[in-house]
């Protein structure tokens, strides 16, 4: 059976088949809805149903954490049960890239730390993929999981793909690219994804504050910002257990030097002996709010462990940042996809 989803702002409709999850029907044919995890935990797809039902095969995770707003719907987990009018904010032209599926060739594996993979993949020459800097791709995997990653480089420099993975003790696919996968193996990527890429249009100073592996998309994004001149102050907190964690530390600091509207600041949670660390320690994210009171002047784009950016969206709003100028990627992982 296929149900008809009418955007009521806009009045454009598309179908959907019965047990499909709306957010995965409309990015089907091409239509902005906004999105972040696509596995209910993130709240990013979050907007209402004013005409019709829908059911949830399980109780999304923001749901059951009250982290959406009262009578919100989740779109990536919504099924429909008859025609849907829904009421969501869609996401700009800008960002409405059409979304493919390519085969990839693993290029490079390069061991960045103790729990972090640089992985560059090959894209066919004649199927690049345009993608908006801090945006994320996913893996197919054979038995139809899928695991977002994000991509760690800039668009202009698209020769390859590069993607920084943490192995996630026990984890399904992370422990295959750590100890299986080889260079030359051919993959499956579909994207580019997410609504989490650089505004260029805003003129206020950015904060950025990444969680790990996190740093990847606020690389890509600040390589693109130096590439396209734009030259807005942006101060990016980068937080990690222990210095080892810091693995592209030095890449950070040169930024600093080339660059006086770049500052970096690294943070570590749980700094070693050995570290002889004389930084920033404890919760990334007081960091930034005991440095910043006051964030109603800027842009804020967090991206890490979904603990991180829960308490760094609730420090930062309290801290009078517009929630139209907080701008995350929650590094959730995938439940039962
Ligand atoms: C939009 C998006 C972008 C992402 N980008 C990146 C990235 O650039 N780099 C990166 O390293 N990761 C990223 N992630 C997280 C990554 O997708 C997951 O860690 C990955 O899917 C784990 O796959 P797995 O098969 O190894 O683990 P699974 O087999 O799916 O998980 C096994 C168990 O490990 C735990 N687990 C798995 N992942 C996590 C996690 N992230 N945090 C806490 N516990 C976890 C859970 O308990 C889970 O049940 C991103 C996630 C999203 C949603
Ligand atoms: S909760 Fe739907 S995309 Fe994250």
């Amino acid at each position: 059976m296929t149900y008809n989803v009418t955007i009521q702002a806009n009045g454009q409709t598309f179908t959907v088949e019965e047990d499909e999850p709306v957010l995965d029907a409309a990015i089907r044919h091409g239509v902005p809805l906004p999105y972040g995890c696509r596995n209910g935990t993130c709240g990013t797809c979050a907007g209402k149903v004013v005409e019709g039902e829908y059911r949830y095969p399980r109780q999304p995770k923001a749901v059951k954490q009250g982290n959406i707003a009262e009578g919100d719907v989740l779109f990536c987990s919504a099924r429909p049960l008859s025609d849907l009018v829904i009421d969501v904010q869609l996401v700009e032209e800008e960002a409405a890239i059409p979304v493919k599926i390519v085969p990839a060739r693993v290029e490079a594996l390069e061991r960045m730390s103790h729990d972090v993979m640089l992985v560059k993949l090959k894209l066919p020459e004649s199927q690049r993929m345009q993608y908006l800097a801090g945006q994320y791709i996913e893996f197919l995997l054979r038995d139809g999981r899928r695991r977002a990653f994000s991509i760690a480089n800039a668009p202009h420099d698209d020769e390859f793909l590069t993607l920084h993975i943490r192995e996630v003790p026990g984890g399904y696919f992370t422990h295959y690219v750590f100890h299986d996968l080889k260079e030359r193996a051919m993959l499956r990527i579909e994207g580019p994804h997410g609504g989490f890429y650089l505004r260029e249009e805003s003129d206020r100073p950015i904060i950025m504050m990444a969680g790990g592996t996190g740093f990847g998309p606020c690389k890509a994004m600040i390589e693109h910002a130096i590439e396209t001149g734009l030259q807005r102050p942006i101060e990016l907190y980068w937080g990690v257990r222990s210095r080892e964690d810091l693995y592209m530390g030095e890449l950070a600091e040169q930024w600093t030097k080339d660059h006086d509207w770049i500052r970096y600041i690294p943070v570590l949670s749980e700094p070693k002996a050995e570290d002889n660390w004389s930084g920033e320690t404890g919760w990334v994210h007081e960091v930034v709010a005991r440095e910043h009171p006051n964030l109603s002047g800027y842009d804020v784009y967090l991206c890490g462990p979904p603990p991180m950016i829960e308490a760094g969206k609730k420090a930062f709003l309290a801290r009078g940042l517009p929630a139209d100028r907080l701008y995350f990627d929650s590094f959730d992982f995938s439940e039962g996809r």
